[in-house]
């Protein structure tokens, strides 16, 4: 259980300050999928650095199974709005980088190779960042971040740049993934529909500095049948609602 309680951050710049975050608290279960959505600048990312222990400058607890947030105690899977790939380092080595730092020797096992297939860039092992595309490289993200079997998955708008079909497909695999191993999740979206279709539990965040505005069960998770395509209805309607609405 991640618990954030009044988690406020303020970045300083030099003739300005920038709250990005004010006195957000949420709880988010153990082996659940929380989808975060909000405007643009509400301080998603900002949250996402505080999770992963990136950012240490802000007030408010934040901890995790009861113990402060500590990147060598947990496997935490990262994927960056902006992917975060090391230029210097090629697929193969960018894929395998949270695996060595938690000095693993493996390799490429099994799991990995699947991953990489599933993915589509097992084909692409010894490219530099610079000789993909983005949506390849949000891929090569991903896998880091999968391959590493985390104890806690971070993702940051991880298919904003894939096409819709690819998108979907990520989507199923990620699914697919988190029913292995139910993996805590926190997944951050500008979709309504992403939103619903992957987050067992919906949080809506406020316009800038962001705190939290609702959290919704969400009742279609994973259920396929007619009724819930009406359910499905009248929770999109729902959430765009609570998303644009003011206060
Ligand atoms: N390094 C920084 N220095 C100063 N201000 C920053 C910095 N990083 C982010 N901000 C500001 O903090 C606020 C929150 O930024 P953040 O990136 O967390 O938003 P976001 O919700 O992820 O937005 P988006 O949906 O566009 O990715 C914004 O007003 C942004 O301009
Ligand atoms: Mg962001």
């Amino acid at each position: 259980m991640i618990k954030i309680r009044d988690l406020s951050v303020k970045y300083h710049g030099k003739n300005n300050e920038t709250l990005a975050l004010d006195k957000l608290s949420v709880d988010i279960g153990a082996g659940d999928i929380y989808t975060f959505i909000g405007p643009s600048g509400c301080g998603k990312s900002t949250l996402l650095y505080v999770l992963s222990g990136i950012l240490n400058d802000y007030t408010g607890n934040v901890s995790i199974d009861g113990r402060n947030i500590d990147p060598k105690t947990k496997r935490i899977g990262l994927i960056l709005q902006h992917y975060g790939l090391l230029p210097w380092k090629n697929v193969y080595q960018n894929v395998l980088l949270g695996v060595k730092i938690k000095k693993d020797k493996q390799g490429l096992d099994e799991y990995s190779h699947y991953i990489l297939k599933k993915l589509e860039i097992d084909t692409l092992l010894d490219r530099y960042p610079k000789e993909l595309s983005g949506g390849q490289q949000q891929r090569v993200a991903i896998a880091r971040a999968f391959i590493l079997k985390p104890d806690l998955l971070l993702m940051d708008e991880p298919f904003s740049a894939l096409d819709a079909i690819t998108r979907e497909k990520m989507q199923e695999l990620f699914l697919e993934i988190w029913q292995q191993n139910r993996v805590t999740t926190v997944f951050i979206t500008h979709s309504v529909d992403e939103a619903l279709y992957l987050g067992s539990k919906i949080v809506v965040l406020s316009p800038a500095p962001g705190k939290v505005k609702k959290i919704l069960e969400n009742r279609c998770f994973q259920l396929d049948n007619l009724r819930t395509r009406d359910e499905y209805y009248a929770m999109s309607m729902q959430l765009r609602e609570i998303v644009s609405s003011k206060g």
